[in-house]
């Protein structure tokens, strides 16, 4: 690999791979072990055109931990407010030997474009992570999501998955279902008001509902999702309140799936929108976990891409 741009596309065996690297170093952590040095000597550049409070920090948390150098940009202060673009700005931080771009942009495929110009000018020695591309995809998300499922249920094959809420304006959803399908999940569901559920569903092997007691019935794993409305640009919405009265996770409809079934969230919780918060807070909650499991899920796509772990 010299990009993670999506998890379209990426074979099973390399999922696999990226999973078992991760719990490497889930157990180094587990054994105190706070460093290693894969990275030693080479610069991560994390270029976030987004907010973000858990992917920013853990992939900068990720790089230190596999003793990289690790620059952090603030767009708001950079020259991009001065017309300089995406890819002016690469170049410049290319010429400040920039190993590694961990890149968040709003505009779908932003990250592609790097990756792109990347191969025209023949730098196949720097690498693009995507850490969030408009709806388009968060691969990284994706990853830490399947670290925690295995970690929690162990067998892929064995699952039935809910995603819960704003497919439409997700790319966790979207690099959810690539990663599910491709590892052999037998039954992923979205459930969601058909205004919030994108078309191609069908095509991507995943059953829609509308009720969500009804899609919740029996299932393993809840991933519950936002509104993303950053993304909405203006369309009708229905009140909050009413979301929540049909796509809000309660105690009362989590007693549909099964009683071990754990609640997933990738982050930020509204508290009483999608989620109540006897629920984020409860036992079958793992919301925190993932925020940790996405340390190790980024020191293996880090490591992996500059060539210290296979594949
Ligand atoms: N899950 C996630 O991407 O969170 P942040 O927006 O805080 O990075």
């Amino acid at each position: 690999l010299q990009h993670l741009l999506t998890l379209e596309g990426v074979s099973c065996d390399t999922l696999h791979h990226i999973l078992n690297t991760a719990e490497s170093f889930l157990s180094l952590s587990d054994h105190d072990v706070k460093k290693v040095p894969l990275l030693r000597g080479k610069s991560v550049f994390n270029i976030f055109f987004e907010n973000s409070t858990r992917t920013r920090t853990t992939f900068e948390i990720a790089a230190k931990r596999l003793s990289a150098d690790v620059v952090n940009l603030n767009i708001e202060a950079s020259s991009t407010s001065k017309g300089e673009t995406l890819l002016d700005t690469m170049d410049n931080l290319a010429a400040m030997h920039a190993d590694m771009f961990v890149v968040r942009h709003n505009q779908s495929g932003a990250p592609y474009l790097m990756a792109q110009h990347l191969n025209r000018i023949d730098r196949k020695d720097i690498h693009i992570i995507n850490a969030g591309d408009g709806r388009h995809a968060h691969p990284t998300q994706g990853l830490l999501d399947m670290l925690t499922i295995r970690h929690y249920k162990k067998d892929f094959t064995l699952l039935r998955v809910a995603i819960v809420g704003d497919i439409l304006h997700s790319r966790v959803a979207r690099s959810d279902i690539h990663a599910l399908t491709t590892l052999g999940v037998p039954e992923v569901r979205v459930i969601g008001p058909q205004t919030l559920l994108p078309s191609g569903l069908a095509q991507m092997g995943v059953h829609v509902y509308h009720d969500m007691r009804e899609g919740l019935r029996d299932v393993d794993v809840i991933i519950m999702l936002r509104l993303q409305k950053e993304r909405m640009h203006g369309a009708l919405l229905p009140s909050e309140a009413e979301y929540f009265a049909h796509y809000g996770l309660t105690t009362e409809k989590l007693a549909y799936a099964r009683p071990d079934a754990i609640v997933m969230h990738p982050g930020p919780i509204n508290r009483g929108v999608e989620i109540a918060s006897d629920v984020a807070d409860g036992s079958q909650a793992v919301i925190l976990p993932q925020v940790s499991f996405g340390i190790a899920a980024r020191m293996a796509v880090m490591a992996i891409l500059a060539g210290g772990h296979g594949a």
